[in-house]
């Protein structure tokens, strides 16, 4: 297949893996697409092993890096217990209920620790975002997308200053304007079918609107895509590729527990629902008694201020892992979740995708000619 992508990063079909999983990236690019590592949750020490690991296993092959570049993040101070730091009703309003439902509190010896440790890799500010971008451009990296938001002018500088592409998500055509006035090369344009955090438009309205807009920057299509009929739509509708993330979850490559991968399988498009009790922030993941809890008429407020929600949500999703409790269990997730019901592989979704996709060419050529 050739794409403005493909040209661009010299690889075989415009398929990108949005993964936080080592594993998915490697495998992805090894089957003719581009992974992209998520490195926000990441530390600087953590990012720095899995770019080496995936240096060591993929073979010379492009792979990108995406992470958040924000300059809105609260500081979290280390020298506090991150567990303080988060106000006491959001905390005991959700262990009570788990309390109640009969999930066992995390043993005291490991709270402390893990508490500081987790909030740690949650440090979203702009000094700690910088120090991840250190790492990733010490590594043969093709490709650093933003998450969320434009980030500063000096880091696309020094992205582009090593000839490295920069690419954003955005969930509007205003955001993709404003990532057009920063020198984005990539617009990602993400429907709100798409698991994670995610606006408003959905995917079949919202590409062609951005698509238009930031002509001629190249936009992947990203929402709702697992199959090549799918990917088809997207390219008919002026994307350059398709960029992914829900479908990799099922494949034996990603990062979820054997427990969390039977909660995916098992989910269906409408259990891909919006919640604020993840991070604060509308984000779409399998719905459970945690998203239902955040809905009770008692719940407090979420707290919007980033990464505060995702403190307090660490604690519960540790307890419900280690008490296995399925029924309790959450992950980012999109609508394509209903689609994953059976375990993969990266390389067979890959195959099947651009099958299909081929077949859907096929089908338009012969009603043309008919
Ligand atoms: C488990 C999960 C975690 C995600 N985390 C991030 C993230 O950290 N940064 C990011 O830019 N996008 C993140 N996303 C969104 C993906 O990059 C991608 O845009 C989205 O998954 C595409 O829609 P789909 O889920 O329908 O494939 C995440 C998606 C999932 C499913």
């Amino acid at each position: 297949m050739k794409t403005v992508t493909t040209e661009m990063f010299g690889i075989d079909a415009p398929v990108f893996a949005f993964s936080h999983c080592r594993d998915v990236v490697v495998a992805t690019s090894k089957a003719g697409g581009m992974g992209v590592l998520g490195a926000a949750w990441m530390t600087p020490e953590h990012l720095e092993q899995e770019l080496k690991w995936i240096d060591d296993h993929i073979d010379g092959l492009p792979y990108g890096v995406d992470m958040v570049f924000s300059s809105t993040a609260t500081k979290v101070d280390f020298k506090e217990s991150p567990r303080e730091i988060i106000p006491a009703e959001s905390r005991e309003f959700i262990n009570r209920l788990l309390d109640e439902d009969g999930v066992p509190p995390l043993p005291k010896d490991e709270e402390k620790g893990w508490y500081a440790e987790y909030a740690r890799n949650l440090a979203f500010s702009p000094e700690a975002s910088e120090a991840l971008l250190d790492v990733a451009l010490r590594h043969p990296v093709k490709l650093v997308v933003s998450a969320l938001g434009v980030a500063p002018a000096h880091i696309i500088d020094r992205v582009h200053e090593q000839g490295i592409k920069f690419g954003a998500l955005v969930g509007s055509p205003r955001q993709a304007q404003k990532q057009i006035e920063a020198g984005i090369d990539i617009i990602v344009a993400q429907g709100a079918e798409a698991g994670g955090h995610t606006g408003q438009i959905s995917s079949l309205v919202l590409w062609p609107e951005i698509i238009d807009a930031v002509a001629p920057t190249p936009v992947l299509a990203a929402g709702g895509i697992g199959r090549g009929r799918q990917m088809a739509a997207a390219l008919a509708l002026g994307a350059e590729g398709v960029w992914c993330g829900t479908i990799w979850l099922g494949t034996t490559e990603s990062e979820l527990t054997p427990d969390m991968r039977e909660v995916l399988y098992e989910a269906k498009a409408e259990d891909a629902v919006i919640t604020l009790g993840y991070t604060g922030k509308p984000c779409r993941a399998i719905r459970s008694k945690y998203t239902e809890a955040w809905l009770r008429p008692d719940a407090p407020a979420t707290l919007k201020n980033t990464p505060m929600q995702s403190i307090v949500s660490g604690e519960p999703f540790r307890r419900v892992e280690r008490a296995r409790r399925k029924d309790w269990m959450t992950y980012s997730a999109g609508q394509i979740v209903g689609r994953v019901n059976e375990p993969t592989t990266v390389k067979s979704v890959m195959y099947d995708m651009i099958l299909e996709y081929s077949e859907a060419m096929e089908r338009l050529t012969q009603i043309n000619e008919a």
